[in-house]
């Protein structure tokens, strides 16, 4: 048994869709006859593909039947030029100053949140959910007591957003896309409202400095203003929240990590990256290749669908030294979970922020801390998303 299906024996987890394996398919790119798409999972073609865009397109709704008003200009499916531009503005808005300002909010937060635990809590629905999406409710500025309608709604945009295949177009699968658009348009509606307010009074919040930004005399149209605000929200809701539940399933399966960890606070960061390089929130991201191509020994056509598995890369034994192992003291750690080149996470700050704070302050409250041997974790069941979504654990 290695050290990275440890985890998978002890909570039943499927160790081939969580990517707790220490070792790569034989080719680096294959063919899914089943889905027709392409996956590439050596750590070399994920960074190549990654880094050309002008090849590779994040366009990939182009190959889906039907476009959609929700999905088009937003900022994740953009190429140069547009994307530069959408991301010059949008930057302009989200600043490290404006994340690094929130660190005493989100301290705050995560000890209000805890003052409510008893002896054991779920640290999903306590805080790894909450915390992040309070935060970015506040600050877009809309009201984090109507998380509750916001959470309908992105749950159900993610339940149905499972697997889909470009060969097989089935009217279940139409369905599917339908529901989900509609979820995405309450979203987007909510949104909508919020934004041409700040447009009338403007406040001291994301939503009206995204309205009000301006870089080389170009202006965010009100679409551009909802979508964004949308993926904020969405990013927001999920990616943190596994984050800190992995992060702390970890250190409760290497209990010698947790030790390093608890005996020297310097080692957080490392934690946080070692557990997205581990177990890696987003396991995938997609691209179309733009014209033929070679990658990892193999020829793609052009306007082909690729699969790139972040989850995979992050475990390629020819980049990393024993990668089935979870080590916080890994030197350099060059995980790839939060993507690479342009389209590389704008919330990435963010997110390291709230795993850092949070953690330091659950060690700091409940240092005993452990998984609840009453009540295993739950994992999201979608392929491409690496979480819990429930992790009992008892605090003293
Ligand atoms: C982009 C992962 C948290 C906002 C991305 C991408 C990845 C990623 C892999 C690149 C997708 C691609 O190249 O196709 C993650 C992970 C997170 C996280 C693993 C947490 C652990 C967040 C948060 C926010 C956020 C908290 C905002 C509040 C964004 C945005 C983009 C993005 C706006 C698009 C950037 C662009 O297209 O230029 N994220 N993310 N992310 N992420 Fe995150």
């Amino acid at each position: 048994r290695t050290a990275g299906t440890q985890l998978a024996d002890r909570w039943g987890i499927n160790p081939e869709q969580f990517w707790l394996r220490d070792r790569l398919p034989e080719r680096p790119v294959t063919y899914d006859e089943q889905k027709g798409m392409w996956n590439v999972y050596g750590y070399q073609e994920v960074v190549r593909v990654l880094s050309d865009p002008a090849t590779y397109s994040s366009d990939t709704a182009r190959l889906l039947p039907e476009r959609s008003e929700f999905t088009e200009g937003s900022i994740i499916s953009l190429d140069p030029p547009q994307h530069q531009k959408l991301r010059k503005l949008v930057s302009h808005a989200f600043t490290p100053k404006v994340i690094a300002d929130l660190e005493p909010r989100i301290a705050a937060l995560t000890h209000e949140l805890l003052d409510d635990a008893g002896e054991r809590i779920d640290l999903v629905s306590q805080l790894a959910y909450p915390l992040p999406v309070i935060v970015i409710a506040e600050l877009l500025g809309v009201p984090a007591e109507d998380r509750n309608l916001f959470k309908e709604w992105v749950d159900k945009l993610l339940e149905r957003s499972g697997q889909f295949s470009l060969v097989e177009q089935s009217e279940e699968q139409d369905k599917q896309m339908e529901a989900a658009l509609e979820q995405l348009g309450h979203l987007s509606d909510y949104l909508g409202e919020h934004a041409a307010e700040r447009r009338r009074h403007p406040r001291e919040d994301l939503l009206s400095k995204l309205v009000q930004a301006e870089v080389d005399g170009n202006k965010l149209t009100d679409r551009e203003v909802v979508n964004f605000a949308n993926v904020l929200l969405i990013a927001g809701h999920i990616t943190t929240t596994m984050l800190l539940g992995n992060t702390v399933l970890c250190l409760d399966e290497y209990p010698e990590q947790k030790a390093k960890v608890l005996a020297d606070r310097g080692l957080v960061p490392g934690a946080i990256e070692e557990s997205l390089r581990f177990l890696s929130p987003f396991a995938t991201t997609a691209r179309v290749t733009n014209t033929e191509v070679e990658l990892g020994g193999t020829t793609v056509g052009a306007d082909q669908m690729m699969l790139v598995w972040l989850a995979a890369a992050n475990r390629d034994p020819a980049h990393f030294t024993e990668p089935g192992v979870f080590d916080v003291t890994r030197e350099p750690n060059t995980q790839i979970a939060f993507g690479r080149g342009i389209h590389f996470c704008l919330g990435a700050p963010l997110a390291r922020l709230e795993g850092r704070v949070a953690l330091n302050i659950l060690l700091d409250r409940f240092p005993g801390l452990r998984t609840d041997p009453a009540h295993a974790p739950e994992f999201i069941p979608a392929p491409t998303m690496t979480g819990v979504r429930r992790l009992p654990l008892v605090l003293k």
